[in-house]
């Protein structure tokens, strides 16, 4: 399910406003906009420490969300849109990868978002699992950031190699999520236990205009070795 079939999708980040171009007849699921990159862009948002305004309940995400000076790596970026908004949230640099097919249309978005986001933001080839492009990305990050990327089941264990790769021991994974196969996501939460202590996000706690039942965010962290 794509989230619409509009060419243009528009979502707010604070006071900026990214405008998302897709494709959605190319053979490339990168080039259209999945709905889990904008339940993660907009949960964020929600929580982060400049939005939030209840004076009498402390933030619970105040510092998962602290973004300032942090830096970030988006695996299968596609266009761009997670990357591009927690940027405007405050990384200091990120970098949106993916596979090559994918760079024009990531590019284009880039391109087109340049003056929201005041810059051109960086961006690299990489391919789960290929250690040489992974050194060339320059881990680690304090975030790795992936949005419904978990679909099929030869790419799982890769892609838990590359999170498990990128991200620093204090660092944490955020993921959008969605069930797209059965057996790729048996795998990858088999998998993805052994290596992550894994907090899943109250469905509550995502932002009321960008939640689908189907949908989820997790929170990633390494777990301490030894443990
Ligand atoms: C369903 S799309 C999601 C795109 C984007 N994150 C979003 O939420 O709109 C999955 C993305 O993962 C990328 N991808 C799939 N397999 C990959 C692999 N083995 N290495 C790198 N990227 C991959 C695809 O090219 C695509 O951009």
């Amino acid at each position: 399910m794509k989230f619409t079939d509009s060419p243009v999708i528009d979502v707010s980040v604070l006071d900026a406003r990214l405008s998302l171009h897709q494709d959605n007849g190319s053979m490339h699921v990168g080039t259209s906009v999945w709905p889990c990159c904008l339940v993660l862009l907009k949960f964020a948002e929600r929580w982060h420490p400049l939005k939030y305004s209840d004076g009498e309940t402390p933030n619970p995400y105040a510092q998962l969300l602290d973004f300032s000076n942090k830096r970030g790596v988006e695996l299968g970026t596609g266009c761009g849109g997670a990357a591009m908004g927690l940027y405007l949230l405050g990384l200091r640099e990120v970098i949106l990868t993916d596979i090559a097919p994918v760079m024009p249309a990531l590019k284009h978005n880039l391109k087109r978002n340049k003056q929201a986001l005041n810059k051109t933001l960086k961006t690299a080839q990489f391919y789960w699992g290929n250690e040489e492009q992974m050194k060339l990305l320059k881990p680690p990050f304090d975030f790795v950031i992936a949005a419904d990327v978990v679909y099929l089941e030869e790419t799982v264990a890769p892609l838990i190699e590359s999170m498990e790769g990128l991200v620093a021991d204090d660092g944490v994974v955020l993921l959008g999520y969605q069930l797209r196969s059965p057996e790729a996501h048996k795998l990858f939460w088999e998998m993805c236990v052994e290596v992550f202590e894994v907090e899943k996000i109250p469905h509550e706690h995502l932002h009321p205009e960008y939640a689908y039942e189907e949908t989820d965010v997790y929170v990633f962290r390494k777990k301490k070795k030894n443990s």
